[in-house]
């Protein structure tokens, strides 16, 4: 049993609730054991199912007022479990729960069309994220005007830095006006003239926006926006209180396990 629900009774002291989710993700590929066997049998490889458990029985609730920061390594399902959240991705089993409306640009960049201008990305965003047309045309030159690219804004995405590809996806999401805002990873290609500008767009909208989640590998970033956090490995939620503690004892175990590999490197 899977479910994912977007409530909009103001009649709670909740942002999100998650019960028990699990998110598997299925991919079929070619096995192609060796380069050489791979050229012999060029496109004729065995098919297999490689099943990825990215989230592994995840229980949480976060009330409204939340800035809850999501820590830990590559691959451990913080984007998984925003995509869940954020309703673009169907929980495998377990249930989700989430109050208001959700911005949804996450992995800031992914969901924009290269081929049109920053501009024309923001009335598409807009639109996607549910503004009405005239909300969109309203809000798209202080959308366009915030992220500071000048001539670029009117030039086809392709040609801009993956920085400036950051700075109009965040500059969408914050000015959507969510109950709930999500931002993962938006600051790790911002110069640092975006960053205390993002800084500060964040610490503004924490106190506007009902609950904010934050993923990052900033983990100053973490202890300075946020006032809850969360820890993830492999898919198990390790981990979750004051942001202090939790980085504390994330990188304590980052700590245990290099110097684990270094013991068997030697
Ligand atoms: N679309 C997908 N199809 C198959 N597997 C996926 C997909 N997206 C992610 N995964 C797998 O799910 C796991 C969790 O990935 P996820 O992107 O949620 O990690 P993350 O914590 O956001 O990592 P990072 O810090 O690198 O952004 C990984 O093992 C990854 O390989
Ligand atoms: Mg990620």
């Amino acid at each position: 049993m899977s479910s994912l629900s977007v409530l909009f009774s103001p009649a709670t002291d909740y942002a999100v609730k998650v019960e028990d989710l699990s998110i598997t993700y299925r991919t079929t590929f070619e096995r192609k054991p060796t380069l050489r066997s791979a050229l012999k049998r060029f496109g004729r490889g065995e098919r297999a199912i490689k099943e990825v458990q990215a989230i592994k029985n995840v229980s949480f609730d976060v009330r409204n007022g939340t800035s809850m920061g999501i820590i830990g390594a590559n691959g451990a399902g913080k984007s998984t479990l925003m995509r869940a959240m954020a309703g673009i991705l169907p929980p495998t089993t377990g249930s989700i729960e989430v109050w208001g409306r959700a911005s949804t640009l996450l992995a800031l960049g992914v969901g924009f069309n290269n081929a049109l201008s920053g501009r024309e990305n923001i009335i598409l965003g807009g639109l996607a994220s549910g503004l009405s047309r005239k909300e969109v045309e309203a809000r798209a030159d202080l959308i366009a005007d915030w992220t500071e690219l000048g001539d670029f804004i009117d030039m086809p995405m392709r040609t801009y830095s993956s920085g400036m590809s950051a700075r109009v996806g965040f500059s969408v999401a914050v000015h959507m006006e969510p109950d709930i805002l999500m931002i993962d990873e938006a600051l790790s290609t911002g110069d640092a003239h975006f960053r205390e500008k993002a800084n500060a767009k964040m610490a503004e909208l924490r106190d506007s926006a009902r609950a904010m989640f934050l993923v990052s590998h900033g983990l100053g970033s973490i202890k300075e926006m946020c006032n809850e956090a969360m820890w993830l490995d492999k898919g198990t939620l390790m981990m979750r209180g004051e942001p202090e503690e939790v980085v504390e004892a994330y990188m304590e175990f980052l700590k245990v396990k290099r110097s684990a590999t270094t013991t068997e490197d030697i």
